[in-house]
């Protein structure tokens, strides 16, 4: 796909009838431009010969028109109308940037939105096949610079209008002194692309993926912190930042000053070009170019309007090349399919049956094999078996987390699939084996996701048996520190299993959701849990036998197979 077909995948029918309101305004704005440039021209030469406004045809109607006094007067209403044309130029030109930069800018919020919405649509098994500090650069970068590559595209266009008017206009007055410059502005656009662009294109590459390592050096450090200040190699680890963002400035510092290459060699040329013409005017009008002030005056304000212009050109154009790499990247990740989550509802009265189940998150590497299950409403049961064995996997399934390879998953006799995944995860209560809180207070980790209701989080924490301990802190109010790092292993599991109360749950899930508790705890909640899930589907998974004693039935997995003692 090219670059213009991925650009319009990416923008609503909406965004077309803005951006073709916007092509017809640019029109408008280069004729405006057009004008203001051209128009300085015959006023220059009325102001400095009167005669002009008699001889000439149209000036002479004005004047016997308006019924105007004196030459005097002719040129002050001229001027005047000049000025107020001048200032309306300015108004109307402010207005069109006013909606291009609306435009680009608020498709940053939709691209960023859209992303991270696409990121919290992916299926979990997609999800941890990725790495979460590339999506964040994504989200933070990519977007940003599509921004930036988006208004470079209109400033193109609105920018290559305004050159082909002002060159028109040249045209009309003077052919061959266009001609020239023609010539060499093409001449040098040649050369900035076959020189400059390139090199801008590869420095926008390695932006990218220098920009990628950086988060991930970012992320793996902060993540590991407590390991890295035990083996003392945070020199390896500095090194390696260091490289990655020597680097990414050497990238930037690229693009930076190669940006300014086509504006720099444009004035020279620019210039050069404006002492030519004069030069030539004096020499074929033998000294005298006081004739010859108004096509003088003419061409130096249309260079003075062309150069910034076809700088602009060239310039969006490297910004373009330089966030080509953001537009690959927006548009893969939002073709991506969301998984589809069907609103069909579920009602659960029997049992749960799992028919000739396998999987595998590689290819060929089975993790479950032909499993064969059926779990009735209200009934405890447990898995066990070796590290590595299945267990968290078949639950992932259970809970919906994973679709199976091959096999089904029945609630009574419905099959869960697409058009119901929904409604069957919302009535799971599950709490990981590895515990994540987000930096809050105890109170919205527990809710997360649900409404807030302090009651009902204080009465779930006192069936988690950690309410005594927070009224020794500030209660539901305790800070838990990023990734619950304020807290010991046990007590995030405790709030973990709040948290999985909170919603009231039809069916409990436990991944070795107690390891980490000491015996008596580990019994308390227990007994707890074996409590309040008297009319709940508990399915634990646990190393300590004592957990699982009052399990009606205990599974063993052992690669991936369910095997009976
Ligand atoms: N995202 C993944 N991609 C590839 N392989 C995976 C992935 N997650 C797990 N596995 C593999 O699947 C197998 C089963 O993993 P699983 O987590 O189900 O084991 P487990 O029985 O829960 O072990 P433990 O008792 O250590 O928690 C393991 O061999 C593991 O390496
Ligand atoms: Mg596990």
């Amino acid at each position: 796909m090219n670059m213009i077909q991925k650009l319009r995948s990416l923008l609503t029918r909406r965004d077309k009838q803005f951006l073709l309101g916007l092509f017809f305004f640019s029109i408008v704005i280069s004729v405006i431009e057009t004008v203001g440039i051209s128009v300085i021209m015959p006023f220059i030469a009325v102001a400095t010969d009167f005669t002009l406004i008699q001889n000439n045809e149209y000036y002479a109607k004005v004047y016997k028109f308006f019924n105007i006094q004196s030459e005097v007067d002719f040129v002050i209403y001229f001027g005047v109308i000049l000025i107020i044309f001048y200032i309306f130029r300015s108004i109307i030109n402010l207005f069109y940037f006013y909606m291009l930069n609306k435009f680009t800018q608020s498709r940053y919020h939709l691209l960023a939105y859209r992303l991270f919405e696409n990121y919290m649509g992916l299926p979990y098994k997609e999800f941890i096949n990725r790495n979460s500090s590339v999506m964040t650069k994504s989200i933070v970068g990519e977007a940003s610079n599509m921004t930036g590559l988006i208004s470079a595209v209109l400033f193109m266009m609105s920018e290559i209008f305004i050159v082909i008017f002002i060159y028109a206009m040249m045209i009309y007055v003077n052919y061959k002194i266009t001609f020239l410059l023609t010539v060499i502005l093409l001449l040098n656009a040649l050369l900035m692309i076959k020189t400059v662009s390139k090199k801008i294109k590869s420095a926008g590459v390695i932006r990218e993926e220098l920009q990628r390592k950086f988060f991930e050096i970012i992320n793996r450090s902060f993540g590991n912190f407590k390991l890295i200040k035990l083996s003392s190699n945070d020199k390896d680890l500095l090194e390696e930042f260091g490289s990655a963002s020597y680097t990414y400035a050497q990238a930037n510092i690229t693009n930076a000053t190669l940006g300014q290459v086509p504006r720099l060699f444009l004035e020279a040329v620019g210039f050069g070009v404006i002492v030519f013409i004069i030069t030539y005017l004096v020499w074929k009008y033998d000294g005298d170019v006081s004739g010859a002030l108004s096509i003088i005056s003419m061409f130096v304000l249309a260079l003075y309007r062309l150069m910034p212009s076809v700088n602009r050109i060239m310039s969006s154009y490297n910004t373009i090349l330089y966030n080509l790499r953001s537009l690959d990247i927006v548009h893969n990740d939002l073709m991506y399919d969301m998984e589809k989550l069907g609103t069909e509802k579920i009602i659960y009265q029997q049992n749960i049956i799992i028919k000739d189940l396998s999987f595998e998150y590689e290819k060929d590497k089975p993790v479950l094999k032909n499993v064969d299950l059926s779990i009735a409403k209200g009934s405890k049961i447990g898995f066990v078996g070796e590290s590595g064995s299945g267990k968290s996997t078949l639950v992932d399934i259970i809970i919906g987390l994973y679709k199976p390879c091959s096999g089904e998953l029945l609630c009574d006799d419905t099959i869960i699939d697409d058009t119901n995944i929904k409604a069957w995860r919302s009535k799971v209560g599950y709490i990981p084996q590895a515990v994540y809180l987000f930096d809050g207070t105890v109170g919205q980790n527990v809710a997360f996701g649900s409404e807030y209701n302090e009651e009902k989080i204080n009465e779930c924490l006192k069936k988690a048996k950690i309410y005594d301990f927070l009224t020794t802190k500030e209660g539901a109010l305790t800070l838990v520190g990023e990734g619950g790092v304020m807290l010991s292993g046990g007590q995030k599991q405790r709030i973990a299993i709040a948290r999985a109360l909170y919603i009231d749950p039809e069916i409990l899930v436990l991944d070795e959701a107690t390891s980490a508790l000491d015996d008596e705890t580990e019994k308390e909640i227990m007994n707890e849990i074996y409590e309040i899930s008297d009319d709940k589907t508990l399915i634990m998974i646990a190393h300590r036998t004592s957990t699982l004693d009052r399990c009606e039935k205990i599974y063993k997995l052992k690669n991936g197979e369910l095997i009976n003692d």
